[in-house]
């Protein structure tokens, strides 16, 4: 049975919840920013993401105050100065960044709350963080208001300027070690998880799959393999073949599941086929 939630009728303060539980884990941009009279302002926020590359565009959401009402400090930074730097958190930083988050008077300098480091950035006036692994330099593109209602979101769309990141990260083949780098990422509540703590690797589909509407019948309507088993054995380029009418469906499908619950898709198809694959 599923409950439906109606945004239309349910309160806000309840859509927030649900949506916050339900669509995470989320990255956390730490969120330096500077007031027009320079003062310095440092946030977290895990309504987060980049969508691109060409141009490197990331956004997150100020919203607005669900009890209050009220703008975040950030988000009236960004529309005066125009200018931030999104550090990204890990483990070691998400006790200061949690110290950052209270509310403080518009004003008070996050970074002293917090003990967390000025790092100057080069092609904008905010700092970054110095105790972050990685670190963008960013500009305003794009400020998307939904309505300054409280809970309504604030969409500050931002390109990236330079990226900086920590050499002890990064890979021989330039990419992103996901041990080293050790983000954590919020959940609903009080909840977050450490990314590298359930990091596991999937094959990365580069061309087009058999498919599971093409696996063989007695393969597509097993009583022992499920929808994830299907999924496996269908992640191939070519069908393989299976003769007709092979004997003993329970013993074959229950030895495949037992290879494919260990990832061992080969093993699988042969276990099907009888070892005649
Ligand atoms: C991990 C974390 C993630 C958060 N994400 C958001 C968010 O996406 N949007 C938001 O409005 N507030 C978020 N908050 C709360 C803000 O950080 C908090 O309201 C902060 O005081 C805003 O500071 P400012 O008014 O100086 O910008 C988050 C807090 C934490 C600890």
């Amino acid at each position: 049975m599923m409950r439906s939630f109606d945004p239309e009728l349910v309160p806000h303060t309840e859509i927030h919840r649900l949506l916050v539980g339900g669509v995470a884990p989320r990255p956390i941009a730490l969120v330096s920013s500077l007031d027009k009279d320079g003062t310095s302002n440092l946030s977290p926020f895990s309504f987060f993401n980049a969508f691109g590359v060409n141009p490197p565009i990331i956004c997150f959401s100020p919203a607005y105050s669900g009890r209050t009402g009220a703008a975040k400090h950030t988000m009236m930074n960004l529309d005066e100065t125009k200018e931030c730097t999104v550090s990204i958190v890990n483990h070691e930083m998400v006790h200061q960044i949690s110290l950052a988050s209270a509310p403080y008077e518009r004003g008070i300098d996050e970074f002293v709350k917090s003990g967390l480091t000025k790092r100057p950035s080069v092609k904008v006036k905010p700092p970054g963080v110095a105790e972050s692994p990685f670190i963008m330099e960013a500009k305003l593109v794009q400020h998307v208001d939904f309505g300054g209602k409280p809970g309504s979101p604030n969409l500050m769309i931002c390109e990236v300027l330079l990226i900086h990141v920590r050499e002890e990260i990064l890979t021989e083949t330039g990419g992103i070690d996901p041990v080293r780098i050790d983000q954590v990422a919020r959940l609903g509540g009080p909840y977050y998880t450490r990314a590298k703590e359930g990091i596991f690797v999937l094959p990365q589909p580069s061309k087009p799959l058999v498919g599971i509407d093409r696996l063989p019948q007695e393969i597509r309507e097993s009583p022992i393999l499920t929808g994830k088993h299907l999924a496996q054995l269908a992640s191939l380029e070519a069908i393989p073949e299976l003769p007709d009418g092979l004997p003993n469906l329970e013993a074959r499908h229950s030895k495949a599941k037992h290879h494919l619950d260990r990832g061992e898709v080969d093993k699988a198809w042969e276990a099907l086929s009888n070892g005649k694959w």
